[in-house]
């Protein structure tokens, strides 16, 4: 099931903190971050297969990167999976070593591959272009395969990954000629990994890309490679809508632990969940400014759009909302709730029923811990809004919201257009 909230006198809150009060003190739109929520996502995930065999967990940071955020799972243990030099920087400064991170990019430079083998991270690479690249710039660096296993899975066809003849990964018919190559080229083969999408709710494609990989592992393993490591990727999906049932984790570790350990001599498993971990942690909330009554259709105008939470208007995806300030109270009508961009696509919820709303109120938009702001852009020059932790009803500003005047420091006017 969805997440819930409590509510103390009418009003929404998290982790012990009135979401009126996180708006008065911090502005609108804002991104609020329930820490002791990740925190207990991490556990349960890594619990939930760590029962079984030896697990270590990487998260996708692309799911949220904001160093706060990082640095509460540094200490919780985790690791991460980073798909850009960007990325891996990031979660360097964020206190992260090297040995916890691995790379997984597509279609990367030379230079960018340089720059992530210089750092010592290991490198999960995409294509065999890609390896024979990396052997000219670091021989004997530490690797893995991303392969192709041609199942896919996610909540939308944008985010399917797996399916044969994707973008990524090492096509099924090249795999094992493509880990001889890079035996003969010096690399030390670590592992081999597969990502079947984002967001799916269901256990079988995980099974049916483990069968592809354990049979792949014993192939390599008559090439004289002994992996140390199968990596799963990651697309754990959570529960969007009230009554949406969760995947059954304890299943699928029960099920994929039990593949590898009966038809594998591999004894680490490497996961990579992104959304899992942050998704209901986080809580957009934003300030009505303005309703309207359009004959066919009732607006909720807000403060935040789809430059701020691109989902709905991207993948048409379903994030539930409420009103925070009115939290429990009778809804009365149906209404589209919509932001400040100038463009019909820019909504977050559309035909919810809802308390009648007046300007001023606040609108909670649940599950924008991932994919939330670090999919937020500037466009119609919205400055980037600011996020906020909170910890046992306190809260703490973790990113100031950025200022108008920010969005021109890199620009530079030629002399010539000045006149
Ligand atoms: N590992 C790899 C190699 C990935 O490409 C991804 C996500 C993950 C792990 C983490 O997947 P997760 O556990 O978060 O599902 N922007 C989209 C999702 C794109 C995911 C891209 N890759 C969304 O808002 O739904």
């Amino acid at each position: 099931m969805m997440r819930d909230f409590e509510c103390k006198n009418g009003v929404m809150m998290i982790a012990g903190k009135s979401a009126v009060e996180l708006v008065e003190e911090f502005g609108s739109p804002i991104y609020v971050c329930d820490e002791a929520r990740i925190r207990e996502n991490y556990r349960n995930i890594h619990g939930a297969f760590s029962r079984y065999m030896d697990t270590k967990i990487h998260y996708a940071c692309k799911a949220n990167t904001s160093l706060a955020v990082l640095r509460i799972l540094e200490q919780e243990g985790s690791g991460i999976d980073a798909v850009s030099i960007g990325e891996v920087k990031t979660c360097l400064k964020a206190g992260f070593t090297p040995d916890r991170i691995m790379y997984t990019g597509v279609n990367v430079s030379d230079k960018e591959l340089k720059e992530v083998a210089d750092l010592g991270v290991m490198i999960n690479i995409d294509s065999i272009s890609e390896m024979e690249r990396l052997a000219k710039i670091s021989p004997q660096h530490e690797i893995s395969f991303r392969i192709t296993p041609g199942v896919g899975s996610g909540h939308s066809d944008k985010v399917i990954t797996g399916s044969k003849g994707a973008k990524f990964g090492i096509p099924l018919r090249e795999v094992i000629g493509t880990y001889a190559r890079a035996k003969d080229l010096g690399f030390k083969i670590k592992g081999i990994h597969a990502h079947i999408g984002s967001g799916g709710q269901s256990v079988e494609p995980f099974l049916d890309m483990m069968q592809v990989i354990v049979d792949l592992v014993n192939e390599i393993k008559e090439l004289g490679i002994d992996l140390e490591f199968i990596d799963m990727g990651g697309g754990i999906g959570v529960p969007y809508k009230p009554q949406e049932d969760e995947m059954d984790l304890n299943e699928l570790a029960s099920e994929i632990t039990d593949m590898i350990e009966q038809q594998t001599d591999i004894k680490t498993l490497i996961l990579e969940p992104g959304r899992y971990i942050v998704c209901d942690a986080v809580v957009l909330l934003t300030k009505v400014n303005d309703v309207k009554d359009a004959g066919t259709k009732k607006y909720i105008g807000c403060d935040a759009g789809f430059n701020t939470l691109i989902r709905p208007a991207f993948y048409d995806s379903f994030h539930y909302v409420a009103m925070a300030n009115k939290f429990g109270k009778a809804c009365v009508s149906r209404y589209d709730v919509v932001g400040p961009i100038c463009e019909s696509g820019d909504y977050m919820a559309h035909d919810r029923v809802l308390p009648e709303p007046v300007e001023g109120d606040i609108i909670a938009v649940y599950n924008a811990g991932a994919y939330g702001f670090s999919m937020s852009s500037n466009y119609n020059s919205r400055p980037l809004c600011g996020e906020v932790l909170v910890n046992d009803g306190k809260a703490e500003l973790i990113r100031e919201p950025e200022t108008i005047e920010e969005l021109w420091r890199h620009q530079r006017i030629p002399e010539r257009l000045m006149k």
